[in-house]
């Protein structure tokens, strides 16, 4: 907020500045104009005319500080149908202003600074449906006819304040209208027939505060000029005292007008008296009254019993008796009740309406008792305990009182047998009796903004439109067979009440409850639903109903959410709190979680496999079962030579350790070991050399301690001897054992001495590189380095095997004796 609202203040400082800036002309602009090209400019301190696209339908310029509209200001506005200055300090409009305005439809001037008004302003707005020139400070409506040109002109308002005087002839060209609103709470003078010339004449508002207190005979000029049968009058801000205030109602009594409407009205029991007088025998049949003051006691004893057979809606509202406790009683009017069919008295502070008066409320099918003060006890005394009285009653309003018992409700109400709606909302029902009796023809009934919290068979199964909204209900299960219409907002629901119970229904409203989500498999049950409203809630947006309420956003389903995208939020999972439904992606991982999970753990498995071949493919394991076997190995051994202690020559007890496999284990006893640790004089040797110095050897067979761990005993058994001579055969490298030694010599290679001078390769057979396995690279590669003593398979050339070995195996000596 804080950057926002900064850059926004820099935003409006750098704009006022270009303003400034701009001496020679330049106007402010306004670009809030959106997709219909309606351009609301309103309220933003214009103290000129911005300029606004060409292309705007409608300028709302309204509550700006505009003083003048110059004659360039509108051009090229063609296409504006509707243009507000209403609430400016307008006090100058050049007289083409609205030249080049002829789409315009609708203009409104009103509550500005105009103290004339110019016929020129208005000659080119031909099109002109509406024109609102109220309460601007012109004394009259100009010297010449203003309106001539507005052959199109249905609506219009003008006066204000400090209107003084309508003339004959100031609105020739005016023909009829729709509405015809005059302010003229000051006029002097007007001239009879002024406002006569136009018919039809629609509603008609008159506001004549000043003539109806001081000059009746004005107020009954104005009042002639408009009154037609069909034209239905209102009059605000009237003040009516005494006999002569009223006078100025015999004209529209006089013309047959049917509907009259005070607001803000004010009134004396004299008045009232002698405005019946007035009324006798007129065919009046609605009288409205909004905002009233009655300022007497109630005292009407002087009221004749007049004719009022006509009289058949009576409205009153908003009511404030100025002597509250002295006022006595309406009875004394009830000739009055004797005919209207509807009655509203609302917000009156009614708490009770006597049974004497229902008794004479003979024709009323319509009772409108809402926002008093009524109370199960006076309801009781309203309906005559029930007794039927207002037997053509068939709207019950008592809705914003303070009854609190259904059953008592259900009881009054019961004989009223052409009773269809019942409308007792805003009251403080808090619990259902388990069943009550209502009139058959009952079809609506609103129990909304009551404290229920749960519903009983109470509800009559008659309803066809039911509203429970504003309850603390948790769920809804009543099988309601002609229901069509279910409101059910503002409760604590947690699911759509099972569409089977109610096969009619066609709207459902389930706003602000508790629904997590409902889906297609919901809308189902219902037959006739077409008309859904179930925003506000705490929506869970799984793919599933994310996937399903877009499509029926989109109209997709047959079911229309009514109360737009936007009422549809999600509330979780966290991650999508507070976006709207309309708005939401979902990726394919999501949705399908429980899928992808087992994707995903097949694929760790296979994974998981494959690696465990590939490593056992490639013996990993046995290079760590080696590794460690190694470590172990190379521990005790090194703390074997700790034990010995610097005696580094008597780890030395050997010449060679023999590695050789079981099979190959006569060859090794019947050849090499005679050979080489019973060395004979060969022939050749004989003339030249003395026998070759017999040989220690290192068998395992033969020297490895019992009972000690193989892996020791190999390991102490090359640390023992100068060189380990390997016997490969096919034998050998199937062997396990001869294995580890190959692969002790393996590690001890690495372990500082040349391995060329340590290993000594003797092939029993002829073997090529390849068939050593892959692993025994070193040994490998000693093979491809090291030339290795090869068993000759020819007798005769055994000499020089035994001669070539013995020489491998003291090839060292000068240098270990150094
Ligand atoms: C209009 O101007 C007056 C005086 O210049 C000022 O007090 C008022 O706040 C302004 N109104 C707006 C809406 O800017
Ligand atoms: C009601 O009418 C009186 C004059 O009778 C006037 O002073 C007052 O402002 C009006 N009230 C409203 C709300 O229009
Ligand atoms: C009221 O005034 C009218 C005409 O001015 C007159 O005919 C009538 O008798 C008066 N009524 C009362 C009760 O003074
Ligand atoms: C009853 O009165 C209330 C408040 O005046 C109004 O909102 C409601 O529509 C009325 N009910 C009927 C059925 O006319
Ligand atoms: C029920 O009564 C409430 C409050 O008076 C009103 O707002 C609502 O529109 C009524 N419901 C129907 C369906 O008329």
């Amino acid at each position: 907020m804080g950057p926002a609202s900064l850059s926004l203040a820099l935003l409006s400082l750098s704009f006022c500045w270009a303003q400034m800036s701009n001496p020679d002309g330049g106007r402010p602009s306004c670009r809030s104009c959106d997709l219909r090209l309606s351009c609301n400019c309103s309220c933003r301190g214009f103290t000129q005319v911005p300029s606004v696209t060409d292309r705007a339908l409608t300028l709302d310029l309204s509550f700006n500080n505009i003083t003048t509209v110059t004659g360039d200001d509108l051009t090229g506005h063609a296409r504006l149908k509707a243009l507000s200055l209403r609430g400016n300090r307008l006090a100058v409009v050049d007289p083409s202003a609205f030249d080049s305005l002829s789409g315009l439809k609708e203009l409104d001037l009103s509550n500005n600074q105009l103290s004339a008004l110019n016929h020129k302003w208005f000659r080119k707005l031909e099109a002109l449906v509406e024109l609102n020139l109220l309460n601007n400070p012109y004394s009259c409506l100009g010297p010449r006819p203003l309106f001539e040109g507005l052959i199109r002109l249905r609506r219009l308002g003008f006066g204000g304040p400090a209107l003084e005087e309508i003339k004959r002839g100031d609105l020739s060209g005016v023909t009829q209208l729709e509405e015809l609103t005059v302010y003229a709470n000051n006029l002097k003078r007007h001239e009879s027939g002024a406002l006569g010339d136009v018919w039809p004449l629609g509603h008609v508002t008159l506001n004549l505060h000043t003539p109806f207190l001081t000059n009746t005979s004005l107020a009954s000029a104005v009042l002639a000029d408009v009154s037609y049968p069909e034209t239905p009058i209102l009059l605000e801000d009237i003040h009516l005292i005494g006999n002569e205030s009223v006078q100025p109602f015999r004209e529209p009594a006089r013309r047959r007008v049917r509907q009259l409407a005070f607001h803000n009205f004010s009134v004396s029991d004299e008045a009232i008296v002698n405005l019946l007088v007035v009324w006798d025998g007129v065919p009046l049949t609605s009288l409205h009254l909004d905002g009233v003051t009655l300022t007497g006691e109630g005292r009407w004893e002087r009221a004749h019993h007049t004719d009022h057979k006509s009289f058949d809606e009576f409205f009153v509202r908003n009511v404030v008796v100025l002597n509250v406790f002295k006022f006595v009683s309406f009875l004394e009017l009830g000739f009055l009740l004797y005919y209207p069919r509807k009655v509203s008295v609302i917000n009156a502070q009614v708490f009770v309406m006597p049974c004497k008066t229902s008794h004479l409320l003979r024709s009323l099918q319509y009772l409108d008792l809402s926002d008093n003060l009524l109370t199960e006890m006076t309801l009781v005394e309203t309906l005559c305990n029930g007794d039927g009285s207002l037997k053509d009653l068939r709207v019950l309003n008592v809705s914003g009182n303070a009854l609190q018992s259904l059953s008592t409700m259900s009881r009054q109400v019961t004989k009223l047998s052409k009773l269809t709606h019942l409308d007792i909302s805003r009251n403080g029902y808090s619990s259902m009796p388990p069943s009550c009796s209502w009139p058959s023809t009952l079809r609506y009934l609103n129990i909304s903004r009551a404290k229920l919290t749960t519903i009983t068979p109470c509800l009559p199964v008659t309803l066809e439109v039911l509203d429970l909204s504003y309850n603390n209900l948790k769920s809804f299960i009543l099988v309601l067979p002609v229901l069509k219409e279910l409101h059910l907002s503002g409760n604590k629901i947690l699911r759509l009440p099972p569409g089977l119970l109610f096969p009619n229904l066609q709207t459902l409203t389930m706003q602000s409850n508790t629904l997590n989500m409902f889906g297609r498999s919901d809308l189902l049950l219902y037959k006739k639903l077409q008309d859904l409203q179930a925003g506000q809630n705490k929506f869970v947006c799984s793919c599933d109903f994310v996937d399903f309420l877009q499509s029926a956003l989109k109209g997709g389903e047959v079911v229309q959410l009514s109360d737009g995208e936007e009422s549809y939020v999600c509330d979780s999972p966290l991650s999508l709190q507070d976006k709207p439904v309309a708005g939401v992606h979902l990726s394919v991982l999501e949705c399908h979680r429980v899928l992808c999970v087992s994707l995903s753990c097949g694929l760790a498995l296979l994974f998981g496999n494959v690696t465990f071949y590939l490593l056992w493919r490639f013996h990993a394991f046995w290079f760590l079962k080696m590794m460690l076997a190694w470590l172990r190995a190379k521990h005790s051994s090194k703390r074997r030579r700790r034990h010995l202690d610097g005696e580094s020559d008597g780890l030395l007890s050997y010449d060679a350790f023999v590695s050789y496999s079981e099979r190959d284990a006569s060859w090794v006893e019947n050849f090499l070991v005679p050979e080489l640790e019973e060395p004979r004089q060969s022939d050749e040797d004989s003339a030249t050399r003395t026998p070759p110095r017999p040989l220690t050897l290192c068998l395992h067979k033969r020297d490895f301690l019992p009972g000690k761990w193989i892996m020791d005993n190999i390991i102490s058994a090359m640390e023992r001897s100068r060189r380990t001579v390997f016997i490969l055969s096919e034998n050998f490298v199937q062997s396990d054992w001869c294995r580890y030694e190959l692969d002790f010599s393996h590690f001890q290679l690495f372990d500082g001495k040349a391995g060329g001078e340590v290993a000594i390769l003797i092939l029993l057979e002829p073997l090529s590189k390849d068939d050593i396995p892959k692993r025994f690279y070193k040994l490998r590669k000693l093979m491809s380095s090291t030339t290795y003593l090869e068993w000759p398979q020819d007798e005769e050339k055994t000499g020089e095997f035994w001669r070539s070995l013995h020489q491998a195996l003291r090839g060292g000596e000068e240098d270990d004796d150094d």
